[in-house]
């Protein structure tokens, strides 16, 4: 799959915008603040509905407009396809394929699949858990469309168990409706815990030859999925501390709540690692996930870097160059430092100026 190109209006801080790209590696350079991220995103919200910055989506409609549109012509399997996205203020987004309007974000799945790489997904080890957890939906909402929709309901049902929490303090009437969110909640709850670890299982047995390549032999990782709750005891738990939930007025187990742990040996490499080594850690994960990706979707993801060439020193950036050959790739950086001159092959350079863009 590849993209073709991307045209913006009212997106951000581009009034509107028309750009090709390659099918190998585009280059958009520009000095802070000119919106060379603005364009990545919209890459990502067209092909994915979703920010890879968790941006909300009023935020990215530009400022003073009631609406933003991102439309994308694509190419996969020797066919052209047009995506739409329309963000409009005060309302749902809105989508179409190929100018047909589509009901579901999933039915966009599968035709740009988006790997982004920034310097916070460098901290991903330090970071907390959040960060972590929203890796691992970001990979798997495209890669597994049953899961979009799983965790989709289960985010709904807890913010509105967490509503019903807070109102039973009221009105002690409701607290009989509880048990009815409470068997939904587990049921999308253990699917969503059983397909990370699934996931999760996956990823480290590619991380760990990666890890070892990247750091010289010296270094095993691994990664361990850490679930809050076990699927089969969700129900029984959120039944169990019912009473702590309705002083606390929240939900207290469940998906929400996991997290992923990094060990090098038998060592927590967020407690004991050095700084290098949970940035390389990161890198490996990242490369671990390109790889799994490209496995299991048979076809080339489209790979986003953003900015975070310069945060490597010269041999993780060749380790990363040398597993992203073949893959189209967007990468931005402030300027065309020596590491662009000399090492990466471009086939397109953008000069990205306050929400213009020069070829
Ligand atoms: N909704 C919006 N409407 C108008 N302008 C916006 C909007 N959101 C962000 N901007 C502006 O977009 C500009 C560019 O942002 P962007 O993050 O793309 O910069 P960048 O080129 O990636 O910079 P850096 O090198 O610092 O990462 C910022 O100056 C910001 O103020
Ligand atoms: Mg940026």
């Amino acid at each position: 799959m590849k993209i073709k190109s991307l045209e913006l209006s009212c997106f951000r801080n581009y009034k509107s915008l028309c750009l090709n790209f390659s099918g190998g590696v585009n280059i958009l350079y520009g000095d802070n603040a000119q919106g060379k991220t603005n364009i990545l995103e919209a890459v990502c919200v067209c092909a994915t509905t979703r920010s890879q910055k968790g941006s909300r989506e009023k935020e990215m409609i530009q400022l003073g407009q009631e609406e933003a549109h991102i439309r994308m012509y694509v190419e996969k399997g020797g066919i052209e396809h047009k995506l739409d996205m329309h963000l409009k203020k005060g309302k749902a987004k809105t989508a179409a394929l190929d100018g047909v309007p589509i009901r579901k974000s999933s039915e966009l799945y599968g035709m740009v699949h988006i790997i982004s790489f920034s310097p916070e997904d460098l901290s991903i080890v330090k970071d907390g858990p959040a960060e972590r957890r929203r890796m691992v939906d970001m990979e798997l909402c495209q890669l597994d469309r049953i899961y979009l929709h799983q965790l989709t309901q289960y985010n709904k049902l807890l913010e509105q168990r967490n509503n019903l929490l807070r109102q039973i303090s009221s009105d002690s009437g409701l607290s009989d409706t509880l048990s009815v969110w409470n068997e939904q909640l587990a049921e999308y709850g253990k699917q969503i815990i059983k397909a990370r670890g699934a996931f999760i299982a996956e990823l480290n047995e590619l991380v760990g030859p990666l890890h070892e390549r990247l750091s010289g032999g010296r270094e095993s990782l691994s990664l361990r999925y850490e679930p809050n709750v076990m699927p089969e005891e969700f129900l029984s738990l959120l039944q169990k501390d019912r009473d702590r939930e309705l002083i606390l007025k929240s939900t207290l187990h469940g998906p929400h709540r996991d997290d992923i742990s990094f060990f090098f040996g038998e060592n927590d490499m967020r407690k004991y690692g050095s700084q290098g080594q949970q940035r390389t850690s990161a890198l490996s994960v990242k490369l671990a996930e390109i790889e799994l990706v490209r496995k299991k979707i048979k076809d080339d993801p489209v790979l986003l870097l953003d900015d975070v060439l310069s945060e490597l020193d010269r041999s993780r950036q060749k380790q990363l160059l040398d597993n992203i050959k073949e893959i189209q790739t967007v990468i931005t950086c402030t300027g065309l430092e020596e590491f662009v001159k000399e090492r990466i092959h471009s086939d397109h350079i953008y000069h990205v100026v306050q929400g213009t863009v020069e070829q």
